[in-house]
């Protein structure tokens, strides 16, 4: 049997990479995969080659994925949701102190005092006072985003004293079964802005969380509020926060995507994108994403993928056909109904929708006729078959 070909676009935790085991070829300069592990490389203007059945992103965040041009050719996209949330929520605690507490500009402002020998510590306790920040034990947190990284946020910001206010009205089970009871439930987002003294967002990019942050909803939050923002840059309008920065209408913002425009300046602090950056992340997030990939590859199984319904089917006990296909009436009963015509039984059949888009497994035993897959990738809607 060929090998299966996996393509890098990024260096991957060798863990996740051995995952794949003797019957996959693995490497940076794979031509036709089957499949590609991707961490933050920009892929919008890549060419999706033919072969290519799924993408896997190690990490949560999946703009740098076409999504949309992905799901009309028929592959689907993975990302690792939770497998890094230990990682950035232990940074976002840390920015909650920073954003409070002047450590930054205090230790640089203790760099200059080098040279001044016996004198450092007067000069020391003369000087720290323009560096005083508040605790934050007893203030009101709001987290705009409830999944996996904004629930343990919120667990531990409780647990160090913190009033939490929690907004997400796609709440899902898990998360709603992880969620601390001590979370306060806000309705809306101007909730949050009139009531919170730090505001975390954790919620993925896309139309409408865009900006999030911006005059008008910096303008309904409290006076000297901080901001923290570890999901991706364009949640926020950099000028409407650099702005409100300046007059001490924002006390802080801790944003972890630096952009030109946010280096340098006073009440800001732009991490390099270090959330995710630990080793134990980078190998939980490679591992998921590599098992979750080649389930896909082996069997069909899909597990949380942004573009396409989960579903799980098992391993294969004879022969698979995998179709992914528009929602739209009468297609499985097409689909079935050319199996039938080639007087093949069809053992076991699962299909799930997400939107506009389907997801069907036919399980059967025996052979298949070339014209029976070529008449059923005919079938109006139908957007990709695989035979396993
Ligand atoms: C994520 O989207 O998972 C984080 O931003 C970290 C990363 O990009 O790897």
């Amino acid at each position: 049997m060929d090998k299966k070909k996996i393509l890098t676009l990024n260096k991957i935790a060798k863990v996740g990479l051995d995952r794949f085991g003797d019957s996959y070829t693995v490497g940076d300069f794979v031509e036709n995969p089957d499949g590609i592990m991707v961490r933050s490389a920009a892929m919008h203007d890549m060419d999706l080659p033919e072969s290519l059945l799924a993408i896997a992103r190690a990490g949560a965040g999946v703009n740098n994925i076409p999504i949309d041009k992905c799901t009309q050719q028929g592959i689907c996209v993975f990302n690792t949701p939770g497998a890094n949330a230990n990682a950035v929520k232990e940074l976002v605690i840390a920015a909650l102190f920073l954003s409070s507490r002047r450590v930054i500009p205090g230790v640089e402002w203790a760099k200059t005092l080098k040279g001044n020998g016996a004198e450092v510590g007067k000069m020391v306790e003369k000087g720290k006072s323009q560096f005083v920040g508040p605790e934050i034990k007893g203030k009101k947190l709001g987290v705009i985003g409830l999944g996996a990284i904004g629930v343990l946020v919120a667990n531990t910001a409780y647990s160090l004293g913190m009033e939490v206010l929690g907004y997400d009205p796609y709440l899902s089970i898990d998360a709603a079964w992880s969620l601390s009871r001590h979370t306060q439930h806000a309705a809306s987002l101007d909730e949050i802005y009139a009531e919170c003294d730090y505001i975390t967002v954790h919620v993925p990019l896309n139309n409408e969380t865009k900006h999030t942050f911006n005059a008008d909803s910096i303008a309904k939050m409290k006076d000297g509020v901080r901001l923290i923002n570890f999901s991706r840059g364009e949640l926020a309008d950099t000028q409407a926060i650099i702005s409100a920065v300046s007059t001490g209408k924002v006390g802080c913002y801790v944003v972890d995507f630096p952009s030109d425009d946010l280096l340098g300046v006073d009440g800001i602090i732009a991490i390099p994108h270090l959330g995710a950056s630990t080793p134990e992340s980078e190998d939980n997030c490679a591992v998921m994403a590599a098992d979750q990939l080649s389930r896909y590859l082996k069997y069909g199984i899909i597990k949380n993928s942004v573009n396409l319904p989960e579903l799980d089917c098992g391993r294969v006990e004879d022969r698979r056909i995998c179709v992914i296909h528009r929602n739209i009436p009468n297609l499985i009963a097409t689909l079935s109904g050319i199996l039938s015509g080639e007087g093949i039984n069809i053992e076991n059949m699962l299909s799930k929708s997400r939107g506009e888009y389907a997801y069907t497994v036919l399980d059967f035993a025996g052979d298949l006729p070339d014209a029976a897959i070529d008449a059923m990738k005919k079938v109006d809607g139908v957007i990709r078959v695989r035979v396993i």
